[in-house]
């Protein structure tokens, strides 16, 4: 469970617990700030079976941006993910990428990862669709409840970059970004956060912008993501890898405030406070549908969030790692927020799409939550040693 806690790895300097502190409190806080020089240092491995970034303990920032090929010859692809993987290779380990004119902003990679991700687009312009993992498939139309907006799907290439700091963060998708250009042409780019490493305790679930804890139920062993995230050794090239849906789901939070907290935790089926379900006292109790409450009635209900989701057992169970996004004000004064929604898994179609199919059906947060953004990409296996990231699917 620590593995995909918000904010996991703390170096243990909580600053005052109590706002606003005064006094001495308050300056030994102030002096404080910033005295956590490791997070700055800290690195990931590159090199690995999978690639990082998947089952990464979840950095506080992620940039994800997609982009549409404008090379079609596999060969000049390859050329392109050379680039990347050297680049990514470099920043990872805290060094400058080859090209970079502020090298000192390198130098602090704050567990910095980049993650690859391939559309299917990737493959029918490579002429590769032959080699397209079965694992990896469109999405249906969701009617009942998508507002897709094209400015936030879609895309043949993904980069995913995500970090403690969002200099670093910053610094890499520049770098990256430089890369991409003379192949692509960029579709969309969607920035999210989560708490900032230290604001909560190791390992401990972090919360959406509605303020539930949000990451409670994911697999997490080792066989557990074996069997339901990685693509097995019958997956050829594609051995390692795992898929990513990403949709970008938007709050409606001004009329989520006019619930009552009991409606809320109605909705989601666990109590905001703690996350306990309702048929149980704490976080990590199991889930138990056929408890009755007060009234007779299952205390969590058919249309709640996780009854709905969980649907026929653990061997469909997904890896969500949701990323939260809060822009600007839209100009009648309404909130932009939501959640940069990513689940991981082997096989997008048996897995994701009965779990969303049930929800478009009869999840009531449908009615406080609406997908405006939704892309698909497989996650290559990691990269061999002095190789490039996705070179199985050209060799
Ligand atoms: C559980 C929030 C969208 C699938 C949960 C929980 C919360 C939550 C608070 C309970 C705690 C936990 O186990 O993490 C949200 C929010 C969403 C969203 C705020 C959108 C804004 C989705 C979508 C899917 C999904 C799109 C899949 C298509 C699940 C699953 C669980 C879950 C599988 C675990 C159910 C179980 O207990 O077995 N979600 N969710 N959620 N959600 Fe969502």
């Amino acid at each position: 469970r620590a593995l995909f806690g918000g904010a996991a790895l703390v170096g243990g300097t909580a600053a005052a617990t109590v706002w606003p502190a005064t006094g001495a409190a308050a300056e030994d806080a102030d002096a404080r700030s910033g005295d956590d020089a490791t997070v700055g240092s800290d690195t990931v491995p590159f090199e690995g079976v999978h690639q990082a970034g998947v089952v990464t303990a979840a950095q506080a920032f992620s940039t994800f941006a997609a982009y549409d090929l404008t090379v079609t010859e596999p060969r000049r692809v390859v050329g392109l993910l050379r680039i990347l993987t050297d680049d990514i290779r470099r920043m990872t380990a805290g060094r400058a990428a080859l090209a970079d004119t502020a090298p000192e902003l390198a130098a602090t990679p704050a567990r910095l990862t980049v993650t690859l991700g391939f559309g299917p687009g990737l493959f029918t312009t490579t002429g590769l669709t032959d080699r397209q993992p079965t694992g990896l498939t469109e999405l249906p139309a969701f009617p009942a409840i998508d507002r897709l907006d094209p400015a936030w799907s879609g895309g043949d290439l993904l980069i995913k970059i995500s970090a403690d700091d969002p200099m670093i963060v910053a610094h890499a998708h520049r770098m990256l970004h430089k890369d991409t250009r003379p192949f692509t042409r960029l579709r969309w780019t969607q920035r999210g956060f989560l708490n900032a490493r230290g604001a909560i305790a190791a390992g401990a679930t972090g919360r959406n912008l509605m303020g539930q804890l949000d990451g409670t139920v994911n697999p997490s062993t080792d066989a557990e993501l074996d069997s339901r995230v990685w693509a097995g050794a019958d997956a050829g090239w594609f051995a390692g890898g795992t898929t990513l849906v990403l949709r970008r789901i938007r709050m409606d939070l001004d009329r989520w405030d006019e619930l009552d907290p009991a409606a809320m935790d109605a909705t989601i089926g666990r109590r905001q406070r703690d996350g306990s379900p309702l048929s149980g006292t704490r976080e990590y109790d199991e889930p138990d549908f056929t408890v009755p409450d007060a009234t007779g009635l299952p205390a969590i209900a058919d249309f709640a969030h996780i009854k709905v989701a969980r649907g026929d057992g653990p061997a469909r169970q997904i890896l969500r790692r949701p990323y939260n996004y809060d822009d600007t004000p839209t100009a009648d004064g309404g909130s932009d927020s939501g959640q940069i929604f990513c689940s991981y898994q082997a096989d997008i179609a048996a897995q994701f799409v009965p779990i969303q199919q049930r929800l478009a059906e009869r999840d009531l947060f449908n009615q406080w939550t609406t997908p405006i953004g939704s892309a698909v990409f497989a996650i290559p296996p990691g990269s061999p040693a002095d190789g490039y990231l996705g070179q199985g699917l050209f060799a």
